[in-house]
């Protein structure tokens, strides 16, 4: 038997884990399979990254095939064809928007990278004064701590002392009275947008380095975007100089339908941040995309100097390179990303069908992801949506929580019998558990 005690797990409530472990030990395609050897519908996609479903053979045998041949290569003043190509590959995919791409190894190091290459860039161009970062109220930008800091969830900051100076949040864009229950984007709420022009009246353009968000916010619970709040924030940017970060670690790669959030919405941001379903969630890779005038700011130094004193000793490691080419083969073969986009109906009627259970208080939905939020159980926040949790794994169907809302993001490769066995078992279970 497993000592599950020394490992202490991320983000998970340890001790009610190790009193009643939920084990997996193996997965192929929809499906994770228990140490019970029971098997599980994955309605989340692994942790929203998992896009192409799990253990494609094309995907494993590409990453055996490069880490018997060059296992591992210095990406300091060396470099390998995989990341070259990749490159290239990540560029082309994105229709010209961006032309250059640097590699990190998860979501959290995408948006450190992101936030630096922006103070960075301001300082290249004569204007150093530019280093206030500004993020949103229950913005989820992953751990490090220019994450948490720009971040806007608050178990995740309270914790860890006084963050980064010079970050100012938006307010969110979620509102029940406004919204509940609408199909897609809402239409209520692009004006939050121009509280950017309050904080730009408050601290001056000058001093102001980057807008970052996540266009649909994923990890605090799913939130839509309302129409027109993204190119409101474009525009407010463009007015004063400021850059434009999209957070996409969760977005890229097809959840919405199409490659990215920025072709779904037509907005081009500056900065992209990736991970996640680079390489379907296989090896971790993460990676940040420029718009073309970003890179060339910095080649102005002499030619022998670094131009950027960042990076990470796995930046582009071989691996995890291979296994991005042979994920982006499989989505562009299997044309997944438009597959997501012809289900997205379906999906969207599917999830709305919750809508008559009691304690649904909001569907929301866009692309292959939905979010459920149930009212509250008196003194007892997240307790409801906990426990459909629990229920869910028990009977066969992996969801993900968070407060009392259930978020749904299945692989691309979903079938419609999925969609509606998901369905099924929330209403069942939503209905058991109160
Ligand atoms: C929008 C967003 N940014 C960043 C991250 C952090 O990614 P990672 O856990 O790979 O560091 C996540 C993870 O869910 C995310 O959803």
């Amino acid at each position: 038997m497993t000592n599950l005690e020394p490992y202490w797990m991320p983000f998970t409530a340890n001790r009610q884990f190790k009193a009643k472990p939920r084990m997996l030990v193996a997965a192929k395609d929809m499906h994770f399979t228990t140490d019970d050897n029971r098997s599980i519908l994955d309605a989340t996609a692994g942790l929203w990254c998992v896009n192409a479903g799990h253990c494609r053979t094309q995907i494993v045998e590409a990453i055996s095939q490069q880490v018997s041949q060059l296992d591992y290569a210095p990406p300091f003043q060396m470099g390998h064809p995989g990341a070259f190509e990749l490159a290239e590959r990540l560029v082309k995919m994105n229709s010209g928007n961006f032309d250059h791409v640097f590699f990190t190894n998860s979501g959290s190091e995408s948006v450190e990278t992101a936030l630096k290459i922006a103070i960075a860039y301001h300082r290249v161009k004569g204007e150093g004064t530019r280093q206030r970062l500004i993020g949103r109220e229950r913005g989820y930008h992953g751990v490090g701590f220019g994450g948490i800091s720009v971040g806007g969830i608050s178990p995740n900051r309270k914790f860890f002392g006084s963050l980064l100076n010079g970050v100012d949040h938006l307010p969110h864009t979620h509102n029940l009275e406004k919204n509940a229950f609408t199909r897609g984007q809402p239409e209520w709420g692009a004006h939050l947008a121009d509280e950017l022009e309050k904080i730009v009246t408050l601290h001056d353009a000058s001093t102001i380095a980057a807008v970052i968000v996540e266009p649909v916010a994923g990890s605090t619970g799913v939130l839509i975007p309302p129409k027109g709040y993204l190119e409101r924030l474009r525009t407010i940017c463009d007015k004063y100089g400021i850059l434009l970060i999209f957070d996409e670690v969760i977005t890229g790669f097809g959840r919405l339908g199409a490659s990215f959030a920025t072709e779904y919405f037509g907005v081009k941001p500056d900065l992209v941040c990736t991970a996640k379903g680079i390489t379907n969630g296989t090896i971790p890779m993460g990676a940040v995309l420029v718009r073309p005038g970003i890179y060339d700011a910095f080649m102005n130094a002499p030619e022998n100097t670094i131009e950027l004193f960042h990076g990470y000793t796995y930046s582009g490691h071989p691996v995890a390179c291979a296994a991005a080419l042979a994920t982006l083969n499989i989505y562009e073969e299997e044309a997944l990303f438009e597959r997501a986009a012809n289900l997205a109906t379906y999906w969207e009627n599917a999830v709305h069908s919750l809508k008559d259970v009691s304690q649904v208080i909001d569907v929301r939905n866009l692309g292959l992801v939905a979010g459920i939020e149930l009212e509250s159980m008196a003194g007892k926040p997240g307790k409801r949506a906990f426990d459909c949790f629990i229920r869910c794994f028990e009977k066969g169907l992996l969801i993900r929580t968070t407060g009392d809302i259930i978020a749904l993001s299945p692989p691309l490769i979903i079938e419609q019998k999925h969609i509606d066995r998901i369905v099924e078992m929330l209403q069942e279970i939503l209905r058991e558990v109160g």
